[in-house]
């Protein structure tokens, strides 16, 4: 039987949608979704809505859902996670806050292991090279090809306190999320799956609704990679016409400049805000909106020559 596996939504049910209906295509019948619903993109309750209605399906939540709970305030930084909470409906926000943060089951007998971050299996092992903000700086001349970020991520994956984290696990599948990095590989019978992410990839690949396909026959499992091509810049139009815009401007900008370019901004964004407010002497936390504002301001004219590998 084939399990799509989706994670990392981030509010864009567009992608969401094509992915659903390519995996159904594709001959899916059941569906792994592994967290972040909401957040960045103004469709949260349209992605829940569609979620919910999935037949066969197995849910987690991501931390995303944790960051909902965003203090009251008229912060700059906090501004999205605010718009996004006020946006969720009470059923939808009581739905994702009754997901459990992982699941273990078996599917055909097959042990299956979901957890939003790879942490929960393997320990921060895994982050040291695949991790989102570092990723760019290994394949800094443009987009790297699929089966090159494969081979680096089950060389890494092979070697030192990875592999040894890997081994220790029980043989059978383990799916994650989080860092936007589809990738997967076969370790002696430890099956690590990340779907990437549908809603905003960021693995210095192709633009696309990324997902797997997860087959388990007779016992034995393969993986398939999709992605699913849209038209990025007719959704980032949409997204400038919707209230999540006008309420989180400078936080949707940098989500455009990231799915544009697959490559991740908004950590390096909030690294170059904390050092503009520490040089200005502003210690108020999270950011106010003049030094936010500020900040963004001094990141659109001068991130480009700082962080050449963020924008190939
Ligand atoms: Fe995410």
């Amino acid at each position: 039987m084939k399990y799509a596996i989706i994670s990392d939504v981030h509010g864009n049910a567009h992608a969401l949608k094509l992915a659903l209906e390519d995996a159904r295509r594709k001959g899916a019948e059941g569906f792994l979704f592994a967290g972040d619903y909401c957040i960045s993109m103004p469709w949260a309750n349209e992605a829940i809505t569609l979620i919910r209605s999935v037949p066969n399906a197995h849910i987690i939540r991501g931390n995303d859902e944790n960051h909902l709970d965003v203090p009251s305030g008229d912060d700059g930084q906090f501004e999205v996670a605010r718009w996004c909470a006020r946006a969720l409906t009470p059923e939808n926000r009581a739905w994702l806050d009754a997901l459990p943060e992982t699941l273990n089951f078996t599917l055909e007998g097959v042990p299956v292991h979901m957890a939003h971050s790879s942490e929960a299996f393997v320990g921060k092992a895994l982050h040291a090279r695949f991790r989102t903000s570092r990723l760019p700086s290994h394949y800094p001349d443009g987009p790297v090809p699929r089966d090159v970020l494969t081979a680096d991520f089950r060389a890494f994956a092979s070697t030192g306190d990875l592999a040894a984290a890997i081994s220790a696990l029980e043989p059978g599948v383990y799916i994650f999320g989080h860092n936007h990095i589809q990738t997967w590989g076969d370790f002696d019978g430890r099956v690590l799956i990340n779907p990437g992410s549908v809603g905003l990839p960021l693995d210095c690949g192709a633009q696309g609704a990324a997902y797997s396909l997860l087959t388990i026959e007779d016992g034995s499992v393969t993986v398939e990679e999709r992605r699913v091509p849209y038209d990025l810049e007719c959704l980032i139009g949409k997204i400038r016409e919707s209230a999540q815009y006008a309420a989180a401007r400078i936080w949707t900008e940098t989500i455009f400049s990231e799915l544009r370019t697959c490559r991740e901004k908004v950590a390096q964004f909030l690294w170059s805000c904390e050092e503009y407010a520490n040089r200005i002497g502003d210690a108020r936390r999270p950011f106010a909106k003049d030094t936010w504002q500020a900040a963004y301001d001094e990141w659109v004219r001068t991130a480009r020559d700082r962080f050449p590998a963020l924008f190939v």
